[in-house]
């Protein structure tokens, strides 16, 4: 009887939930509060600047990589609910480089603007970032449905391919600057889980232009 009263509810039905985009909403800012109160109550270590500066740089790298990652989950679980999440997903990849961005200019370059083009200038691994910031402004300016209708969505699905451009840029900005420190443990890390997204896509896209190439044609019909 009491079993009857409880609501059992499916994995694809909570996608569905209205409360699961908030809850979503929450969790991306777990990290932001958990670096906001750190630098509140001084709990950043030594130095709370550096580590302002790379933990951003580190929730940037990962919200792309569970951004890339919508998709194939997506088709692999058979579950079109998660394609919900996506658009709020890579507005976090932004929210998190800005703040990447804003901690490095304040920390490292105390907002002197003169001095952060020098340093993009002059250093190749935050140039590659600093470009890797610059594509994904269009993204995240373009993820309105407003914007998806005005491109049509041709032109925004080609636009957003950039994705895939900003997630090579992120690994190798990642790459440069631990190269000074001969420490690549994590950025293997992270150009694995990327490779496997990426190479899921890349599959994705043999299989289907295999299967279009073996489908018989408009005319094979009537030809026979
Ligand atoms: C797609 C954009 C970007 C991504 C994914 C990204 C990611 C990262 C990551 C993962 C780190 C290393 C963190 C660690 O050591 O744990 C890092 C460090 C850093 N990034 Fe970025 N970043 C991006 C853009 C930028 C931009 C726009 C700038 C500045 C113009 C920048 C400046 C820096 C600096 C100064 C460091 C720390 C270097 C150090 O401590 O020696 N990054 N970034």
């Amino acid at each position: 009887m009491a079993g009857a009263l409880v609501r059992r509810r499916s994995p694809a039905a909570l996608l569905l939930h209205p409360a699961a985009k908030p809850v979503l909403f929450l969790l991306a800012l777990l990290p932001f509060s958990w670096l906001f109160y750190g630098a509140a109550t001084d709990q950043l270590g030594a130095n709370p600047a550096e580590y302002l500066i790379r933990a951003t740089g580190d929730w940037t790298l990962r919200f792309l990589c569970i951004t890339l990652a919508v998709t194939p989950l997506r088709v692999i679980t058979g579950a079109p609910a998660l394609a919900r999440f996506r658009r709020m997903l890579g507005l976090f990849v932004y929210f998190y480089v800005v703040l990447h961005l804003l901690s490095y200019s304040w920390f490292d370059m105390g907002f002197e603007v003169a001095d952060i083009a020098k340093d993009i200038a002059k250093r190749p691994f935050i140039l590659v970032g600093f470009s890797g910031f610059l594509l994904l402004t269009p993204l995240a300016l373009t993820s309105f449905n407003r914007a998806v209708k005005a491109m049509g969505a041709r032109r925004w699905q080609a636009l957003h391919k950039l994705v895939y451009l900003i997630a090579g840029l992120a690994l190798l900005h990642f790459f440069w600057m631990r190269a000074g420190k001969r420490n690549f443990a994590e950025v293997a890390v992270y150009a694995a889980i990327i490779g496997v997204l990426l190479g899921w896509r890349l599959l994705q896209f043999f299989k289907k232009k295999r299967a279009a190439s073996a489908a018989p044609g408009p005319g094979a019909l009537s030809r026979r």
